[in-house]
């Protein structure tokens, strides 16, 4: 019997017409990996997809189907968390939109967030909670799975509602994000202060500051972690250009660059969902299939990141 690991290096080797079909993919035995939520023991697959970058700029055109292929894909292939946010252009309610129309609105695990901070430049709770119900028109559900309040914002006003949300019953998990060095310390305060489920982080193996206090906190918290910009938005692709990947790529599963970098996030004990963004479903397989076989141990690990640091990096926006 053909494994689910071989069938996605077969696929993705062959070629965008066969990688375009999961079914090869749902015939296939090995299941994208499981991690655990702290907070309540609810298993989660360990691969999601993020909306932001090409997600976003396709979601503004009319052209929906590659959206659609991507969150179909996502799905079939044992998916399930979908990060979003209002601040992501059309994202929220295209993604909406599509998962109704599959009929996969209930199957996802929506993780949104909420930030109005800096648009009026005070306290906005009515704008806070108004968001946060257009989240729920867009979704088609009763419950949201988890919101974050994103990069920090105005946390004071907006994690009360958040909090207040969850004890009514109409949010499963909270948490808060950043992608920005000069928050972590905040964020760390949080981690330790406040009753989070969650939090979302930037963590790619040329981006490991997180590593030194930020990860190890969230496990002693128990507190999962979304890890973000896996791919340094697409720096870490530039940065190994038309190198090949190394033969010892094979050790741990790794059939293509995108599954060596995601192998490195979630080889960290503390990463409960990596979150790349794609608008392609050859590149959600690709992305999935990093989620499947074995991971690298920590010599391994070493033996990566010496190999990325080796090369010059590149620059790229962050925001
Ligand atoms: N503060 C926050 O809360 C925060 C901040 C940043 C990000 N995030 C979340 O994290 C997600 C990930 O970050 P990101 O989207 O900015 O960056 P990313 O996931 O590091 O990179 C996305 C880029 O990689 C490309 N890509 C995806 N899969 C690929 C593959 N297998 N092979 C080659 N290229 C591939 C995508 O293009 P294609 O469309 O061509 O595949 C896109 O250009 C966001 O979408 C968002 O949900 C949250």
């Amino acid at each position: 019997m053909i494994s689910r690991r071989h069938c996605l290096g077969l696929t993705l080797s062959a070629g965008a017409s066969l990688a375009l079909d999961p079914q090869l993919l749902l015939a296939a035995q090995q299941a994208v990996g499981e991690r655990i939520i702290p907070s309540t023991g609810e298993r989660i697959p360990v691969i999601g997809l993020g909306s932001s970058a090409t997600f976003a700029q396709t979601a503004k055109s009319e052209d929906l189907d590659n959206l659609k292929g991507v969150m179909k894909t996502l799905i079939d292939n044992g998916g399930r968390l979908f990060d979003t946010a209002p601040g992501y252009g059309a994202s929220e309610e295209v993604a909406g939109r599509i998962a109704r129309e599959l009929g996969i609105h209930k199957r996802l695990f929506w993780a949104t967030k909420v930030n109005v901070a800096g648009r009026s430049g005070a306290a906005d709770p009515g704008a806070a909670r108004a968001q946060i119900e257009q989240s729920f028109n867009y979704f088609g559900v009763d419950k949201i799975d988890l919101i974050q309040v994103h990069n920090m914002g105005d946390v004071a006003t907006q994690l009360p509602i958040l909090k207040e949300l969850k004890a009514k019953g109409r949010i499963k998990y909270i948490g808060l994000t950043t992608t920005s060095t000069n928050q972590y310390r905040l964020i760390e305060q949080a981690i330790r202060n406040e009753p989070i489920d969650f939090v979302g982080l930037d963590y790619a193996i040329d981006n490991r500051d997180v590593e030194d206090k930020l990860l190890p906190l969230a496990m002693e918290r128990k507190i999962a972690v979304l890890a973000y910009l896996p791919f340094g938005r697409t720096s870490l692709f530039k940065r190994v250009a038309d190198r090949p990947l190394p033969d010892w790529a094979s050790e741990f599963d790794a059939k293509t660059w995108a599954q060596f970098f995601i192998k490195y996030v979630i080889s960290h004990p503390a990463v409960t969902v990596v979150t790349p963004s794609t608008s392609q479903v050859k590149n959600m397989l690709d992305n999935l299939g990093g989620g499947i076989g074995r991971l690298p141990d920590s010599t391994m690990r070493k033996r990566m990141t010496d190999l990325i640091d080796a090369l010059p990096p590149v620059a790229v926006r962050m925001g």
